[in-house]
């Protein structure tokens, strides 16, 4: 293929990654967004295949093949509830590459560039495998919080920014090692000793951030794959890769962002780590609960006429959202107004609620984000919380020693009736009691979110 029309599929597929990015900031757009994104992705895999930079198809195919299998195999796999697992793992596989494109950038010898262009691509080189390096250890220990292999507890060591200082300031030291060693063929003990560094700094950054602050990791660690995957296209020269990592890895800064807003914490301490962990002592629960059956929770929602559905990471894990469609179009039949409420945190991943409601089909224009509706709980009848804890915790807005202070929630005990189906006291994501469980309107319905809902719907229908 001639080098200029590489260069046209290159700005057709950046075209189509802006459209994509653009269909997928609207629940209504986000299935045509993503089109767009696989039609972008398919041309700038075939425009670099067929380029001329490729010159051995053997070892391509091969890759191709083993990459495409293992990738196949775990997407087919991998169950809704583990998505945001596979996206920090994926995550920590674009660090890996930008590590090993790095390295054999700094061994090849042959690209022929001399003075400040050499000196330039060895600073490409340096801090494309500093990113690299710290996004794959941090998406790999962000991968052991988010399956629970790890402990989601914050691990504060002393001194954690003092370290975090030095550590940066020996990465800028050594830096300058290597672009002088680099000048006469060296400076490979230098760049060993910084990835070393950078693979360090990513465990502790993320290992010092807890639970309840992982959304901001998730999105902090796209943004930072962004970043890896344009700092390995300025190492290969490529054009594609560095506007598709610049895309990424600003989207991802942003979504960090909202993350932060939503969640009303400071970027830069979410960063530094230590959110998730209080000095003081955090409230005990007392009260008592009030359990109900399936049938006494039929009868509270048929006696209700305004409805507020709350779902939560159980709905996922029960894959309740189907039988909460036909719930909601069953209670919509009888003229009650059904209307779902998600906290931007809800879940596991950016967005999981949303994609798990588009899933079951039910209609966005009764699904509002917790700013438009928060003030509307007064006027509810009932509440109903499938598999939610954290974002319905008022120990969030009560209790400053709590690890979620200062959170914004869903508050839905200011309705008439909240209903709480889980299957028992357990807590949520944080690991904080939950107060709503004991408030005076709260009922709690223990069992499976799905079997629970089936069961309703079934006397609701009868
Ligand atoms: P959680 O606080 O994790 O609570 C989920 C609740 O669902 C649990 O208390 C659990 O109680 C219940 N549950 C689990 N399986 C169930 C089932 N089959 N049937 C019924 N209930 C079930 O979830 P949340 O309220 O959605 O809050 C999200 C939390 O995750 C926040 O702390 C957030 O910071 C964190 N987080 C979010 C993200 C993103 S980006 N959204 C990423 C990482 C972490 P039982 O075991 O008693 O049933």
């Amino acid at each position: 293929m001639s080098q200029g029309l590489v260069i046209m599929s290159y700005v057709v597929a950046s075209f189509l990654f802006i459209l994509s990015l653009s269909g997928l900031s609207n629940q209504e757009t986000a299935r045509k967004g993503n089109y767009y994104g696989m039609a972008g992705m398919a041309i700038a895999i075939f425009a670099t295949i067929f380029s001329d930079q490729v010159d051995s198809y053997i070892i391509l195919i091969i890759a191709l093949t083993i990459g495409g299998f293992i990738g196949t195999k775990a997407a087919l796999k991998i169950e809704m509830t583990q998505m945001p697992e596979l996206v920090a793992i994926m995550h920590s596989l674009v660090g890996m590459a930008a590590v090993l494109v790095g390295y054999a950038n700094f061994l090849d010898h042959s690209n022929g560039l001399l003075g400040v262009e050499k000196t330039i691509h060895e600073v490409e080189i340096y801090i494309g495998i500093f990113i690299g390096a710290v996004t794959f250890s941090g998406s790999v220990i962000a991968f052991g919080k988010l399956c629970g292999k790890l402990d989601g507890k914050p691990v504060l060591l002393p001194a954690r920014h003092w370290l975090n200082l030095t550590l940066l300031i020996l990465t800028i030291w050594l830096g300058n090692v290597f672009l002088s060693a680099a000048e006469s063929g060296g400076g490979s003990v230098a760049l060993i000793f910084m990835t070393l560094i950078a693979f360090a700094f990513g465990v502790h950054m993320v290992m010092a951030i807890g639970g309840a602050d992982m959304p901001v990791v998730v999105s902090m660690l796209n943004s930072y794959s962004g970043w890896a995957a344009a700092a390995t296209g300025f190492m290969l020269s490529n054009d594609l890769l560095i506007v598709t990592g610049a895309l990424v890895g600003s989207s991802g800064a942003i979504l960090s962002y909202i993350m932060c807003r939503a969640m009303n914490r400071h970027f830069l301490s979410v960063i530094a780590g230590g959110f998730g962990s209080t000095s003081g002592e955090v409230a005990t629960i007392e009260g008592d609960i009030s359990p109900i059956d399936i049938e006494q929770a039929a009868q509270l929602l048929d006696d209700a006429t305004n409805i507020m559905i709350i779902p939560g990471y159980g709905m996922a894990v029960a894959q309740a959202q189907h039988t909460v469609n036909e719930i909601s179009k069953l209670l919509r039949s009888k003229d009650k107004t059904v209307r779902f409420g998600i906290h931007p945190v809800a879940g596991r991943m950016p967005g999981h609620m949303n994609v798990l409601l588009a899933e079951a089909k039910i209609p966005y224009d009764i699904v509002f984000e917790m700013d438009e509706i928060n003030e509307d709980f007064p006027n509810i009848d009932v509440s109903i919380v499938i598999g939610a804890n954290d974002i319905v915790n008022p120990s969030a807005l009560d209790d400053p020693n709590s690890p979620i202070a200062g959170m914004p929630v869903l508050e839905c005990w200011n309705s008439a009736t909240t209903i709480v189906l889980k299957r028992s006291m357990a807590a949520g994501y944080a690991g904080v009691g939950n107060p709503l469980f004991v408030h005076e309107n709260t009922r709690m319905l223990f069992g499976d979110a799905n079997e629970s809902l089936q069961a309703i719907l079934k006397s609701l229908s009868a």
